[in-house]
């Protein structure tokens, strides 16, 4: 089983995550010592301005400390929704896992704009697998959990952030995470870290929900 986390801001000074290259390579080692063998690196992308340059920049002096840790790194983002409404389906390739056909689609805080299927399905056409990042931080997800239903009917996969799985016991993303996870929606379990403290989540998600991790390494394999 490789243990992917397929959604962490590892890469120094491109997003609000790790802040230094000394940050990032202590991340590497928390990453490491939960057992993580593959990181994708997701670094927040809003618009089609964001210089992609600079991040796969700092994605190449990172993966050379990861190399020397054994960790293996891939490059990735978290698309903004906003980013996939103002972009071509084709363009969004770009956007990619390195090396699979997976994007990670960051929906708003509050409610899913108009578009936001008929967008989902242009991705699809252009052979785009997306993955929702964290449904349990939008409102549209936590007043109307049939929403996460249906998009996991149209092949969309969801991903779950590990920090909202142990956050504050009544907090609306908690209950909806639990809930997405329950009717067995939920096909990743990341650590969407931001810095080191983020992984101690992580390892707690681990220890509970095995079966999901489990997955989340499956659905990641010969990608
Ligand atoms: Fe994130």
């Amino acid at each position: 089983m490789n243990i992917t986390d397929i959604h962490c801001h590892i890469l120094y000074g491109v997003d609000d995550g790790s802040g230094s290259l000394d940050e990032s390579i202590s991340m590497l080692h928390a990453a490491y010592a939960c057992g993580i063998e593959t990181v994708i690196c997701t670094p927040h992308v809003y618009s089609a301005e964001d210089d992609l340059q600079k991040i796969r920049n700092v994605f190449k002096t990172v993966r050379a400390e990861a190399d020397r840790i054994g960790i293996q790194l891939r490059q990735g983002y978290e698309c903004n929704y906003r980013l996939m409404l103002e972009t071509e389906a084709a363009d969004m390739r770009a956007y990619r896992f390195e090396d699979t056909d997976m994007l990670l689609l960051e929906p708003p805080s509050g409610y899913l704009p108009d578009l936001w299927e008929n967008r989902i399905y242009d991705l699809q056409n252009e052979g785009i697998e997306v993955i929702i990042a964290h449904p349990e931080r939008c409102r549209d997800f936590q007043e109307n959990i049939s929403l996460a239903r249906r998009m996991a009917e149209i092949g969309c996969r969801l991903q779950v952030s590990a920090c909202d799985l142990f956050g504050g016991f009544f907090s609306a993303y908690k209950k909806t995470a639990l809930k997405m996870i329950n009717e067995g929606l939920i096909s990743f379990i990341a650590s969407d870290a931001h810095c080191v403290g983020d992984f101690r989540y992580y390892l707690k998600a681990m220890k509970r929900y095995p079966h999901i991790m489990k997955q989340t390494a499956e659905n990641c394999a010969d990608r």
